[in-house]
């Protein structure tokens, strides 16, 4: 069992309309309800659109909101974005940054991506910053020189620790059903804390990509991976809450 609280995170990315998605915010909430209090964190990432109205719902529940992304400025003319004081005015605790899908999607640089963290830090928001390799990567060999040089430049200077988490999304994974090895995660998550440095210890990490309920309690059975960043299984309470099963105690 990790030594540091568990964090499981659901990242809802494009889907979810109003109906559905409260729904499925309810849905969770009332779940987690029935493990009070929680002995682990929990937190749905929706698409922005819905945040404030799965803020509301989520109002005296267990479960926490985050945004999926931010801008590195508080306010400007910035057509389409959203400032990470935006996020905190509708309730959001968390942010994900730097995820596979706006690296390469949207271009967003090691550079763009520490710029972020720390406006998002500056809000007052717990940043998951994510890492990870692509298949070309994998094959040449090169997984621990891409993550520890993303993470090395993902982060700013003046990090918050006790607000940063590390989200291990291999490129490859997603979306695929295809997946690490819990000891090779494992092994990536030691070359994380080690690129992290003094305060590699204290951060947590979560492992992403193709998560499921039936693979989920192996990678959760490693003392070194404090959580997972769930896509497509979170978008159902039933699975979504079973992934989450081995860390109630
Ligand atoms: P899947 O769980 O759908 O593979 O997505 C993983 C992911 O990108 C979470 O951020």
């Amino acid at each position: 069992m990790s030594k540091r609280r568990r964090l499981i995170v659901a990242n809802w990315k494009m889907y979810g309309r109003l109906t559905s998605g409260l729904v499925l915010a309810r849905d969770i909430a009332a779940f987690a309800e029935t493990a009070r209090p929680l002995s682990f964190d929990l937190v749905l990432c929706p698409p922005a659109t819905l945040t404030w109205a799965i803020g509301e719902t989520l109002q005296g529940t267990q479960v926490m909101l985050g945004g999926q992304d931010c801008h590195t400025a508080t306010h400007g003319a910035y057509t389409g974005d959203i400032s990470a004081a935006m996020l905190v005015d509708l309730g959001c605790r968390y942010v994900i940054l730097g995820h596979s899908e706006r690296r390469h999607g949207h271009g967003e640089s090691n550079e763009l991506i520490a710029k972020k963290v720390e406006a998002a830090q500056v809000a007052g928001l717990t940043t998951i910053v994510c890492v990870g390799e692509t298949a070309e990567d994998l094959k040449a060999g090169a997984t621990a020189e891409i993550i520890g040089k993303q993470v090395r430049e993902s982060l700013p200077k003046n990090i918050r620790t006790s607000d940063l988490v590390i989200a291990y999304e291999p490129v490859w994974a997603i979306g695929t059903g295809q997946q690490p090895e819990p000891k090779d995660i494992v092994a990536v998550n030691r070359h994380i804390r080690n690129a992290l440095g003094d305060i590699g210890e204290t951060v947590r990490l979560l492992y992403g990509g193709s998560v499921t309920p039936s693979n989920a309690g192996g990678i959760l059975a490693e003392d070194e991976i404090d959580g997972l960043l769930v896509g497509s299984a979170s978008l159902n309470a039933d699975g979504f809450w079973a992934i989450t099963e081995p860390c109630r105690i």
